[in-house]
């Protein structure tokens, strides 16, 4: 049996297993995916254990993305950018470093949700490492726009200058935003501790979409702010772990797994 698993602190919560060995079963492949809590100040150990001991592959993810991207001998283009790793395997004795997030996000909105960012003003909350992670896959669908706010402005600046050359970025604080968007993601983690970024109701027209990086059993408080000024759609992030994980399983098998069932089976909580 072909052995992969998440690392994480905490992980016990974490849905990947499930998803994992959804996928596994649908496909027919031979794996076993399980969780593994390292502790904060052993993840290099924890990981050249379980490769050492001939495990496959690992999905990384809080708090040690960072710490993955610098253990990775090799690094995909996508992962370089976004400087965090979630994905790992071995190949040819070297360890490398891959990231699905950003292509789960896209995907999650184009295929599964029908969007086509082509074009579009798109708005992005926060400025962290969950949107660092996800920019580079986004600009390459041709936004007209991306405009970067975030509470503290020159973390959002220094994005923009490292992504300047791939899109039209700016950025911004939250006070500044005054006109509407086409679609707005909320990558800050102030959902977690139940806040809503300080922004205007103004930035909702009357075609915009909402996304927040985040899910819960009930609306977001940001997704459920948006519903009440008007947003057309409001999605949460559930798709993106689902499209980030099924990212993540086609890198190491070859093969990719549909991901209709396991979000459906993940929503109605069984
Ligand atoms: P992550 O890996 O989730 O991105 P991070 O790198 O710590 O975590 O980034 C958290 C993001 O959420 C940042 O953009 C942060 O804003 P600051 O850069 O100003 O700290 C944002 N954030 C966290 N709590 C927030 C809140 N209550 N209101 C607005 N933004 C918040």
């Amino acid at each position: 049996m072909d052995i992969y698993a998440v690392v994480g602190n905490p992980v016990a919560h974490s849905k990947s297993p499930k998803i994992h060995n959804l996928f596994a079963s649908q496909t027919g492949q031979g794996l076993e995916y399980t969780a593994i809590q390292a502790p904060l100040d052993g993840f290099g150990n924890t990981v050249n254990n379980f490769f050492g001991n001939g495990g496959r592959g690992l999905n990384v993810t809080v708090p040690f993305k960072e710490e993955a991207w610098k253990l990775a001998e090799e690094r995909t283009a996508r992962a370089e950018l976004a400087g965090a790793v979630n994905t790992m395997y071995r190949k040819n004795g070297i360890l490398y470093g891959d990231n699905t997030d950003g292509a789960g996000l896209v995907r999650d909105l184009t295929v599964n949700n029908g969007l086509d960012l082509k074009g579009k003003r798109i708005l992005i909350l926060g400025a962290g490492g969950a949107v660092r992670g996800v920019l580079m896959p986004m600009l390459e669908q041709g936004p007209e726009s991306v405009t970067l706010a975030n509470r503290t402005v020159s973390k959002a600046q220094a994005l923009v200058e490292l992504f300047a050359s791939y899109g039209q970025l700016e950025a911004s604080g939250f006070g500044e935003l005054t006109t509407s968007f086409d679609l707005i993601i909320n990558g800050t983690s102030a959902s977690l501790a139940g806040d809503l970024p300080p922004i205007s109701p103004q930035v909702i027209g009357k075609n915009t979409v909402t996304y927040d990086m985040m899910y819960g059993n009930e609306a977001t408080v940001f997704n459920a702010w948006a519903a009440q000024h008007g947003a057309v759609l409001c999605i949460d992030g559930l798709g993106m772990l689902v499209e980030q994980a099924a990212e993540a399983f086609t890198v190491w098998r070859g093969i990719r797994p549909k991901t209709g069932a396991v979000l459906e089976a993940l929503r109605a909580g069984d």
